[in-house]
């Protein structure tokens, strides 16, 4: 079996229900990762109000929502209709002005050379063609423009963390499918050359993970298995932000050349 990337329309329709697997993206994730990248923004002098601001595979619209927040003008796109219809509505409900389409990283229905700023955050390690989607990103991007990523290392901690406890062990997992699979993981070096080869200058890479203490991790996620605490409570007690360790997941940005 491969990657099951259908799961995003099969349970796409309740991103921000606490009691979805995927709301674990939103608890601590969320406010862990976006801290990071408004980081960056004021560390490359770019001022978010008035940005064109585009969200590759954007599921639910969590970071979509944030980046709207701070005054930026967000298009999100995903393959998932299902989830593009939850952020969509989420977005209305909230009055936030988001444009939403249903569309691939590979292929995006965009004009070149036409955003400020480009995320793809949890979705690198969803596709098999990393190099096509990073080349549309760095075809609609302005020179300068910015682009801000996370995703999951290829490394032996990942197969531990991402696999066996996420998806594989009876007593831990999350989900009861194949949410990641290890070969598609990225090793920094891979991503930094891919983005070379569309003139995208790697800014930082640094580690993106939990803070709690590793045998509460486990315990919390065997807790969410058997349904004693919510999955956006399981998020929140990870505590994910910026760590030193790269060896699961890490973060960074990188800058369109002229
Ligand atoms: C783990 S979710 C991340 C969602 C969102 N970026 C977040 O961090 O909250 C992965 C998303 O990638 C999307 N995806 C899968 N294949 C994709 C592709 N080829 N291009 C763009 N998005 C894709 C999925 O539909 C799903 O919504």
């Amino acid at each position: 079996m491969g990657i099951d990337n259908q799961i995003y329309n099969r349970i796409g329709d309740s991103w921000w229900d606490e009691a979805n697997p995927l709301n674990m993206l939103h608890g601590s994730f969320t406010p862990g990762r976006f801290a990071y990248f408004r980081a960056v923004l004021d560390r490359v002098g770019l001022e978010p109000a008035g940005l064109r601001a585009l969200d590759v595979g954007c599921g639910g619209g969590f970071l979509a929502e944030e980046f709207a927040r701070l005054g930026c003008a967000v298009t999100g796109v995903d393959p998932s209709s299902v989830s593009v219809g939850t952020a969509r509505r989420h977005a209305d409900s909230g009055r936030l002005g988001i444009g939403y389409a249903v569309a691939t990283g590979e292929r995006l229905p965009l004009r070149d050379e036409t955003f400020d700023l480009a995320y793809c955050c949890d979705v690198l390690e969803h596709i098999s063609d990393l190099d096509r989607v990073i080349g549309e990103t760095a075809r609609i991007l302005k020179p300068g423009g910015v682009y801000l990523f996370d995703t999951i290392n290829r490394t032996g901690a990942s197969k531990m963390l991402a696999i066996k406890v996420m998806q594989e062990w009876r007593l831990t997992r999350v989900v009861d499918t194949e949410l990641h699979s290890w070969e598609l993981f990225i090793k920094p070096t891979e991503l930094e050359e891919v983005l070379r080869r569309h003139r995208m200058r790697l800014g930082e890479i640094t580690g993106l993970g939990p803070r709690s203490n590793k045998a509460a991790l486990v315990w919390n996620f065997a807790q969410a298995r058997r349904g004693r605490i919510s999955f956006g409570q399981l998020s929140r007690s990870m505590d994910v932000g910026e760590v030193k360790d790269t060896s699961v997941s890490y973060m960074g940005y990188a800058v369109k050349m002229a």
